[in-house]
């Protein structure tokens, strides 16, 4: 198939494309390189810069191209900073996507898959965490992407667009032949920034209130490896064939203590990597993890890392080999 990825030149994009061009797909990769990175492009995808905020940039793109699948990743992704500056969030994540369906539905795409977040689940009633949960935003990112999914069922509904929306918990981990990974500007994930202090960059990693209502009182997370990612997405495009629209909430069913985090980058990095308790950190939740039966039993989506030392050694390995990230 012709597939257009938007934030493609990102973390999780650029790991789904890879996936995309081994599967003998056509990609193009339409990415403003505002967060993404050129050198994380794949060679053999097409690169259109363009902005989804400039309507004449998608409608050259359409007009270049014919799409038989859309993956959409390109968004703005800091749950903090959508607080902070919520125009920013809603401006661009929303219009944008507005922008991109519209193109999407004037030239006849009927395939589209939705990068949503575990950020739909505020205060959920049950964790694991399924597909049943009620959706309650708990930021405004967490907002955009619950509109985002509330817009694909019109679309589906009026254009016959169908959809996958898929909802990841802590990515985390890099390509194991090491040669794309995770590189945001400001970083803000605990895994990639532990791995700052292994490698000098960082004095120290902040644990962000050690007082929740959890084993060793540290918030629990499901970290989830990008490439099991990936492949949810290949298998998602392919599933929508069917002419059913879905949704999945995608991570390991197994949770991880910030504590545990810290300790298994000690074992993997070999080094001592000093940790503070610092204040809790506003919007945080003391637990999410994902219940990916779903997906599981509907798709056959079998996660290859089900362990958080081979999840961290592999972003390990990215992180000591490009210890500035893409360098651009
Ligand atoms: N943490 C620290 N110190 C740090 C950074 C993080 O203690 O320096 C803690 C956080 O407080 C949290 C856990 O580590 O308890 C994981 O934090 P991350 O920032 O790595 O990830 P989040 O769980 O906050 O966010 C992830 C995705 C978001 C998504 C969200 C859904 O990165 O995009 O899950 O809730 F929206």
């Amino acid at each position: 198939m012709a597939i257009l990825v938007t934030g493609g030149a990102g973390y999780i994009g650029s790991h789904v494309v890879q996936l995309l061009i081994e599967g003998g797909h056509e990609v193009v990769v339409f990415d403003n390189l505002y967060a993404g990175h050129r050198a994380a492009i794949h060679k053999a995808a097409t690169f259109v810069q363009g902005d989804l905020m400039q309507p004449d940039d998608i409608d050259a793109l359409f007009a270049a191209h014919q799409f038989d699948g859309i993956m959409h990743f390109a968004s703005h992704i800091q749950v903090g900073e959508s607080m902070t500056r919520p125009f920013k969030y809603l401006r661009d994540n929303v219009a944008g996507l507005l922008n991109l369906l519209q193109a999407a539905t004037a030239h006849d795409v009927k395939r589209f898959i939705l990068s949503s977040t575990a950020a739909l689940f505020d205060d959920p009633a049950r964790v694991p965490i399924s597909e049943d949960e009620q959706l309650n935003p708990g930021s405004v990112y967490g907002e955009t992407k619950y509109m985002a999914e509330r817009l694909l069922r019109w679309m589906d509904e009026i254009y016959g667009l169908k959809y996958c929306a898929l909802r990841y918990f802590n990515a985390c981990g890099a390509h194991p032949d090491g040669h794309i990974g995770e590189d945001h500007d400001p970083e803000t994930h605990l895994i990639p920034l532990t791995l700052k202090v292994a490698l000098g960059q960082r004095d120290q990693i902040s644990v962000f209130g050690d007082d929740y209502d959890t084993p060793d009182g540290t918030c629990i997370r499901d970290y989830v490896h990008v490439m099991d990612l990936a492949q949810a997405h290949i298998l998602a495009l392919e599933a929508i064939r069917d002419g059913q629209s879905r949704r999945y909430n995608l991570g390991s069913g197994r949770g991880f203590s910030v504590l545990e985090v810290i300790e298994t980058c000690r074992a993997v990095t070999g080094h001592a990597i000093p940790a503070v308790m610092a204040e809790r950190r506003a919007g945080d939740l003391p637990r999410l993890v994902a219940d990916s039966t779903r997906i599981k039993s509907e798709l056959g989506w079998s996660p290859q890392y089900d362990d958080l030392e081979a999840i961290v050694r592999t972003a390990w390995q990215w992180h000591s080999q490009h210890p500035d990230g893409y360098a651009d």
